[in-house]
């Protein structure tokens, strides 16, 4: 059976971006494959956080994924550092990754050029070697990610490319990243030509936010010149950054959803139909999420037999891969 992983990083306050393009789509590979979910909380550490706010971002992350609609017993949830073979895999293959590639990584580059020099981790330059460890431990066959963890998957497949070739053997399973056709990179709301993140609360919705908070935003969200509801990134971003959402929660392609609205001509009309349509979705997902993060004994009991079965999994790997380099592998 075909295996999909992927994993958040319990960083900030996730949006409606991270559902879109990560989220939403973890739920689809649950009744095909064999379906792993984590939480990157290792890699949450690549940027300081506050440790109370780490842990409260990790209990989110968890119910998110529950009211999401990710089935324990369908789907693998578990905490990355609860696994301990993440940070050994990690320690053989940061010697198959090169200074040069990572520093070539766009997200780092964009990561590091916020820091002063002396404040750039090793963990933040390493971070897709870690990601590959992630990834190659499961024997994924997909990844589902937005748009900007793309490249992280394809230098994991150069990886995967150099290693067997290198052992001259199948060591590591060839992972595609899988990108959703609609939603991959949902765009701020207050200036729809830069990317919706969590490290940049302006024009975001939140996941959290109050329902009336949400329809206000996107009620006030920045669009375009004239009145006619149509897809065209580069001239009317703002209204095709809104046609993304409403497609992408609809479940049906950009030029479907310019058809529905062709005789609107009505930004605000248009408005109110997109935030019902997230607010339809918002809804019985933060009541979810309110259920399970009241619920200790659950979350507790998701993580230990997630954890549990994640490390079979992960350790068989990690020996197949010691045997491999030469490491002595005793009884
Ligand atoms: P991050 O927020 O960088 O931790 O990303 C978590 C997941 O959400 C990754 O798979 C990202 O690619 C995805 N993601 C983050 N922001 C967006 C966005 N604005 N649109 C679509 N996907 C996103
Ligand atoms: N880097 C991803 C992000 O920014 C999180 C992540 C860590 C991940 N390891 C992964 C995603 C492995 C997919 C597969 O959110």
């Amino acid at each position: 059976m075909k295996r999909a992983l992927s994993g958040i990083k319990p960083t900030g306050k996730l949006t409606l971006g991270n559902y879109i393009g990560a989220l939403k789509n973890f739920k689809k590979f649950q009744d095909e494959y064999e379906n792993f979910v984590f939480i990157a909380d290792l890699h949450a550490l690549t940027l300081p956080i506050d440790p109370i706010e780490l842990r409260n971002n990790t209990k989110d992350i968890l119910a998110f994924y529950i009211a999401a609609g990710l089935d324990p017993n369908k789907t693998t949830i578990f905490l990355q550092s609860d696994v301990s073979a993440h940070s050994e895999l990690n320690a053989i293959l940061q010697n198959f990754l090169y200074m040069g590639e990572l520093s070539r990584m766009t997200q780092f580059k964009d990561k590091a050029r916020k820091l002063n020099e002396n404040a750039i981790g090793m963990g933040l330059f390493a971070y897709p070697v870690l990601m590959c460890a992630d990834i190659l431990l499961y024997n994924a066959d997909y990844v589902p990610v937005g748009e900007d963890q793309k490249q992280h998957v394809e230098l994991c497949r150069d990886l995967v490319h150099r290693f067997n070739a290198r052992y001259n053997k199948e060591v590591f399973t060839m992972p595609s990243p899988y990108i959703p056709k609609v939603g991959a990179r949902i765009m701020s709301l207050s200036d729809p030509t830069k990317k919706m993140s969590k490290s940049d609360p302006k024009g975001d919705i939140f996941l959290k936010d109050d329902l009336n908070i949400v329809r206000k935003k996107i009620m006030s969200a920045v669009t375009d010149t004239g009145s006619d509801i149509y897809y065209d990134k580069e001239n009317k971003p703002g209204i095709s950054n809104l046609l993304t959402i409403y497609s992408a929660l609809k479940g049906i392609s950009v030029e479907e959803a310019s058809d529905e609205f062709k005789d609107l001509h009505k930004y605000g009309e248009f408005k109110k139909i997109v935030a019902d349509t997230v607010i339809g979705e918002l809804k019985p997902f933060q009541e979810k999420y309110l259920e399970v993060i009241s619920n200790k004994d659950l979350i507790n009991n998701i993580l230990n037999e997630g954890a549990k079965k994640a490390r079979i999994v992960a350790n068989k790997t990690l020996i197949k891969v010691k045997k491999t380099v030469g490491l002595y592998v005793h009884e």
